[in-house]
């Protein structure tokens, strides 16, 4: 190839990968105690794309069976939606040597957590979304705190004002952990038999200020 046409080739690269990582939304990472919430880049997807063979976890989170090439075109389609913010879970303690900004760190990836404002009457209500992956992360306060970490960063990047949780009436751990954080049930679908709860933000346990570094 022509050096003059590798140049343009470089720079499209580089153009679609600052997409890739933040979509226009700005790109961060937010420490907690037990978990780092990360930006979903493209080097999360195969990993993230092998938990969701798990049937188990298809139906805790409402999701179909993607090819790779289909889960590498979600991934796209996410980090570019305005309306759409999502971070991957970083266990601390699975992460190797020192926690880099801009390093995927996919050794210590365990979830994924994110919000969407979808309620085209007021879009500053956002559906929150969690999942721990993997097992062996499970009851360590991972979720609870990738929850409260991540309402506390759409408040301040986002300015929602209520949150919405839609879970299955079977998922009675995940039913747990929103009530106990103060999530109220609001109504119910007996079609998709799923609960939907929500709370308005001052009534939630979130602590300010937020560590947050750019990525
Ligand atoms: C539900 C889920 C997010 C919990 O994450 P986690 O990190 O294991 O939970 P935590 O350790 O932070 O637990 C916080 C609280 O959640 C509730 N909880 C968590 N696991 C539970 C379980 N197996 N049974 C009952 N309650 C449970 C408890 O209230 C717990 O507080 P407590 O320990 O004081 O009793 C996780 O199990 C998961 O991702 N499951 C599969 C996907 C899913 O269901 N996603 C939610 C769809 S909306």
């Amino acid at each position: 190839m022509e050096a003059s046409e590798a140049a343009p080739a470089v720079a499209t690269a580089a153009v679609m990968e600052a997409e890739d990582v933040s979509g226009g939304k700005g790109s961060w990472y937010v420490l907690g105690e037990r978990a780092l919430m990360v930006p979903y880049m493209r080097e999360h997807v195969p990993r993230y794309h092998d938990w969701m063979q798990d049937p188990a976890l298809l139906e805790a989170t409402a999701s179909e069976p993607l090819s790779l090439s289909q889960e590498f075109e979600v991934h796209r389609s996410w980090t570019l939606d305005p309306l759409k913010h999502t971070f991957i879970l970083l266990d601390k303690e699975l992460i190797e040597g020192e926690f880099v900004p801009g390093n995927p760190h996919t050794e210590a990836m365990v979830g994924d957590v994110n919000i969407y404002m979808n309620d085209s009457d007021d879009m500053q209500i956002a559906e929150i979304e969690i999942m721990i992956a993997e097992h062996k992360s499970r009851g360590k306060g991972i979720g609870q705190e990738a929850i409260l970490l991540m309402m506390a960063f759409a408040v301040e990047k986002y300015g929602i004002h209520t949150f919405r949780a839609k879970i299955s009436e079977s998922n009675t751990a995940s039913l747990k952990l929103f009530r106990k954080l103060g999530f109220k049930d609001a109504s119910y679908s007996a079609v998709f038999k799923e609960v939907t709860l929500e709370a308005p933000t001052d009534s939630l346990p979130l602590r300010f200020p937020l560590t947050i570094g750019d990525w």
